[in-house]
């Protein structure tokens, strides 16, 4: 995610922001930039890819100046290139700034610049704060912060510079931000990881704060411009600590980072009952849907084709994009080809894309990174809003394609002029909520793992939509555990794999209550019959199964759609416990990489 620095004082200026921006790095980001308030006026630097780019246009020592400030982008309005990378300065120079967060009446506060005669330059909703700055600047600085932050609507953390003045501005709303301490020398961050090199003492900002920074002191006030007394904390976390925001590897926070991601992925897109996605399809001409995707994207795909078909009616294929890429696909104009990717740089989900593209289907892309190969080359398509996945298990990013799937099933059930059914609107409003009860189980769960660590192979089972989630489940134990697991249609059992069931054989199962709870009870019985060890993740009302085992797993209920969701969870902890429990660095197992751009 986005990251901010700022600093003023009397060291190097553009070493100390690019190197608070390397601290920022594990955040993720795909582009970077940095502003200096030198003699010479606000000097700017911008690049895209990593801070060493960044750092090299800057060259070493020659750039003098007293505070600057500078940003890591992570793109969710327009592609990362320069032009939008951050610091955004007006037309005239004056003002630059570095923001994070969302500005979500932007379309109207841009029209409002451009009657003005303010030209704006970037895809980004950040710039315009710059110019609205410039517009109010007419005496006091701070003033004009406040006054350009009171007609915004939407979330903020950001940090101000002026030509002329000597000092920083910071405010908040919604987007951390913090203020560093030092002896004639202050700083401000999103993060604390970016000054913890040079003091302890941290100042955080709460929302509708704004922060006057000056070498040698601060102050700060809320919007209505009351002083407000701040305390000051002497942080103790190590760097390390602080990247993984107190978790001992990034799988465990993104994990614990998924409600978040939901909340993210359906802002402004569910209204008033209604699911608005800017998509332009039509629909009389579309035949069919056809999803292809890798991995766990592919997982994802399989119970977009549950939802797409029950809100739809449109038959829907899924196909791994390797296997799709090469087969000579049949699709033509009147399909409809989806791409499911968290990088959007998969090498056979891209092949695929352009197979599907040379053949004349439609494309859309559901995609968590933005302005990434995959998402410039579909003609439509919904971003994920997961935020950077940085441990190489997906495990967010498979929580929000689910919930784009099914606001895209929704959609086009609605384009059709049927309303999406009230329980799943209200169920996706709860549903960070819900996911923060299966939270509160990762130590449950951490038992569980300990009983199962040594076992050398796993059945997962699951029905309907939860079989996908069984698939899930077992990709994520063997990737990062090594234990063999093997995910499978519950009923498909009999026509093989129970052969392998013995008291050495875990099976787990996905055992929440929808239309096929009864047969999964009975295949429960056949696995037990044949002294195979039964896990089961279940609805927390549920007494039945409690009598067949006692390695349960309870979760909350929700609609069945949601429910995959919501089972997830727990099979993702498990793998992660295992992994953990085995002393195996799960952010980078084996053999893997976080985005495979190879065949
Ligand atoms: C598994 C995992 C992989 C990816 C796959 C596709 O945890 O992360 O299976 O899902 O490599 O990657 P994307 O979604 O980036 O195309």
């Amino acid at each position: 995610m986005c990251g901010i620095i700022g600093y003023i004082g009397p060291r190097d200026v553009s070493s100390v922001l690019l190197g608070g921006l390397k601290r920022l790095e594990y955040r993720g980001y795909d582009s970077a930039g940095l502003t200096i308030k030198s003699p010479e006026g606000l000097v700017t630097f911008k690049a895209v890819g990593k801070i060493a780019e960044l750092e090299k246009k800057v060259g070493g020592g020659n750039l003098k100046g007293d505070l600057g400030i500078a940003h890591t982008r992570w793109a969710t309005h327009g592609e990362p290139n320069e032009i939008n990378a951050h610091p955004h300065l007006d037309a005239k120079g004056e003002v630059a700034i570095v923001h994070n967060g969302i500005i979500e009446n932007y379309y109207a506060l841009k029209d409002f610049l451009t009657k003005e005669g303010f030209k704006i330059v970037s895809d980004t909703d950040s710039e315009i704060i710059a110019h609205l700055i410039q517009k109010f600047h007419n005496g006091s600085f701070p003033e004009a912060v406040a006054k350009a932050l009171e007609l915004i609507e939407g979330t903020f953390g950001l940090a101000v510079i002026q030509r002329e003045e000597n000092k920083i501005i910071a405010a908040r709303r919604g987007s951390p931000l913090v203020l560093g301490l030092g002896e004639g020398e202050m700083f401000i961050a999103s993060d604390v990881s970016a000054v913890l090199d040079y003091t302890k003492k941290i100042v955080y900002l709460n929302d509708d704060e704004l922060a006057i920074v000056e070498r040698d002191g601060y102050s700060v006030k809320n919007l209505k411009g009351e002083e407000v007394n701040k305390k000051v904390y002497e942080i103790k976390w190590t760097l390390d600590q602080i990247e993984k925001k107190g978790f001992k590897h990034f799988m465990l926070k993104e994990i614990f980072e998924q409600p978040e991601a939901v909340i993210n992925t359906l802002r402004g897109r569910v209204k008033e009952g209604k699911i608005k996605l800017s998509l332009d399809l039509d629909l009389n001409s579309l035949r069919r849907i056809v999803i292809v995707a890798c991995g766990t994207s592919w997982h994802s795909a399989l119970i977009g084709k549950y939802l797409l078909e029950k809100n739809t009616d449109i038959p829907v294929e899924v196909d791994y994009a390797s296997e799709f890429r090469y087969r000579d696909p049949l699709v033509n104009k009147n399909d409809l080809v989806i791409v499911i990717s968290q990088s959007g740089e998969t090498a056979d989900t891209l092949a695929a894309l352009k197979e599907a593209k040379a053949k004349g289907a439609k494309t859309l892309g559901i995609i968590n990174v933005v302005g990434s190969t995959i998402a410039r080359e579909v003609e439509m398509g919904i971003y994920s809003h997961a935020g950077p996945e940085i441990g190489v298990a997906s495990t967010k990013a498979f929580t929000v394609q689910v919930i784009d799937l099914l606001l895209l099933a929704l959609f086009l059930r609605q384009e059709k002029g049927l309303k999406p059914e009230k329980t799943i609107i209200n169920d996706l409003e709860v549903l960070p909520e819900k996911i923060k009860e299966v939270l509160k189980q990762s130590d449950n769960i951490r038992k569980l793992a300990k009983k199962f660590v040594n076992c050398k192979n796993i059945i997962y089972l699951g029905r309907g939509l939860n079989f996908p989630v069984a698939l899930e489940g077992a990709l994520k134990l063997k990737e990062i555990s090594y234990i063999h697991a093997e995910g499978y249609p519950a009923a498909e059992m009999k026509h093989g794999p129970i052969a392998l069931v013995d008291k050495n054989m875990p099976v787990m199962f996905i055992a929440t209550q929808d239309g096929t709870y009864e047969k999964i009870l009975s295949n429960m019985e056949e696995i037990k019959a044949r002294g195979g060890e039964i896990i089961a993740i279940i609805n927390k009302e549920d007494k039945r199964i409690s009598r067949l085992t006692d390695n349960i797993i309870k979760v909350p209920s929700v609609s069945n759609e949601l429910m995959p969701i919501i089972n997830a969870v727990p099979m993702q902890f498990f793998a992660y416990h295992v992994a953990d429990l085995k002393g195996i660095d799960m952010d980078k197992p084996r053999n893997l990489a976080k985005s495979v751009t190879v065949e």
